[in-house]
């Protein structure tokens, strides 16, 4: 959002509808020139908002419950004014039904003026593009995929994500997004301990609702630095998610973040050729037997014909122990049997894996010194100091 500082005439004469008593703080502030009533929930309920060209909601001042009627029945409008909910408690709830009008923001508090002004402006004015403009800061993806089940694929996404983040300076805040698009049974929000918020089933008739601020109704707040995109798993998610909404989803991320890390499924969906096509790494993730590393030549065969680029995917052997228990390919081996060298090896480490999943969070954070978290790290340091591949989509932009 611009933090232009909002000019002063355009607020002259707009009427402004402020919820909540506290909200009288603004009035001589980034208010200063609208005519601002100062109200209760009721307000709305009795007399309607025809007369506000802008109404403003402080959270804290209300409950839940309270809100959230509020909000759906301002959503039953046909034309509800531009509407921002403030305040240090937002609840979840509310922020998804609110961020459905056409024309609605959030801003958490604290916040200071310039912020409070900006985001006033971009709601009145309409300047608030859908995305973000042509041009903007496109993040780097990458996408992380099994060559079978089980192989560590959302270990691998979940480590590499929270070693991104590590390579951001925090004063930065949310930079990488984690998306698990194993709508399914995805595990990355369990591995993680936190709760899945995406619903993509609801948008697949209208995509173009999705947008830069509805994706912070989705998000799951991992770290200050990650985010994490998942749905609750559900058997039917494949069949009631458009292609659409899912490549809407991943367009918006990458001009909300600086990195963003794909889960992939492993069966190929409506929308998998092009999501990959948008990534700039690709990387399939095989364990060390005959059968895996099989099966990731294959599958990377059939991305590499399908993406029909000069990326090709990169292969990462996982769970690499130093003495194996039974017979098990050598790296070298495994490199003959891949028809191509592997892009790296992550060590095998059981109780540090099944720790942090159990604990709920990255293995580096419950595991720091652990050699997966080392492995990762290495590779990550790797491949974000290559400059980045160019996706599939920019070079047919180009
Ligand atoms: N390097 C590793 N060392 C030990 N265990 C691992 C490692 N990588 C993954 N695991 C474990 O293997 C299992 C499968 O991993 P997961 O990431 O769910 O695979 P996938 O997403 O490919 O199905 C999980 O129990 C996970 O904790
Ligand atoms: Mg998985």
């Amino acid at each position: 959002m611009s933090a232009q500082p909002f000019p002063v005439q355009a607020l002259a004469g707009l009427r402004v509808l402020a919820l909540g008593q506290a909200l009288s703080a603004l009035i001589g502030g980034p208010l200063a020139g609208a005519q601002v009533e100062l109200a209760g929930l009721e307000r709305l309920t009795a007399l309607g908002f025809a007369d506000a060209d802008l109404i403003i909601i402080d959270a804290d001042a209300w409950d839940p419950a309270a809100l959230d009627l509020i909000v759906k029945a301002l959503a039953a409008c046909p034309a509800p004014p531009p509407t921002l909910l403030v305040g240090a408690r937002l609840p979840t709830s509310v922020v998804r039904n609110l961020l459905r009008l056409e024309r609605a923001d959030i801003l958490d508090a604290p916040y200071s003026d310039e912020n409070f002004a900006a985001t006033v402006a971009a709601l009145v004015c309409e300047k608030t593009p859908a995305v973000a403009p042509a041009g903007a800061a496109v993040a780097r993806c990458w996408a992380i995929t099994g060559a079978v089940g089980g192989s560590g694929a959302t270990t691998l996404a979940i480590e590499i994500a929270t070693a991104l983040c590590t390579r951001q300076s925090p004063a930065k805040g949310k930079s990488v997004c984690l998306i698990d698009l194993n709508f399914a049974d995805g595990a990355a929000a369990a591995y993680l301990g936190s709760k899945p918020a995406m619903k993509l089933a609801d948008f697949s008739q209208s995509v173009e609702r999705l947008d830069v601020a509805m994706l912070q109704a989705f998000v799951t707040p991992v770290t200050p630095q990650l985010d994490l995109l998942a749905a609750a798993r559900d058997p039917a998610a494949f069949e009631a998610v458009s292609r659409e909404a899912v490549l809407r989803v991943l367009e918006v991320s990458c001009e909300s973040y600086d990195w963003v890390i794909l889960d992939m499924p492993r069966h190929r969906r409506s929308w998998s050729v092009e999501a990959l096509g948008g990534c700039d790494e690709v990387l399939v993730v095989s364990e060390l037997t005959v059968p895996a590393l099989i099966a990731a030549r294959c599958l990377s065969d059939e991305i590499d014909r399908a993406l029909g680029s000069d990326r090709k995917p990169r292969i990462v052997l996982n769970r690499l122990a130093g003495r194996m228990f039974g017979p098990a390919p050598s790296m070298a081996e495994a490199e003959k049997a891949l028809q191509r060298k592997a892009e790296a090896g992550v060590s095998s480490d059981w109780e540090a894996a099944a720790a942090s999943v159990n604990l709920g969070g990255p293995i580096a954070t419950h595991r720091p010194k652990s050699k997966i978290v080392r492995d990762v790290h290495a590779l990550v340091e790797r491949l974000a100091a290559e400059p980045a591949r160019r996706s599939a989509a920019a070079q047919k932009a180009a």
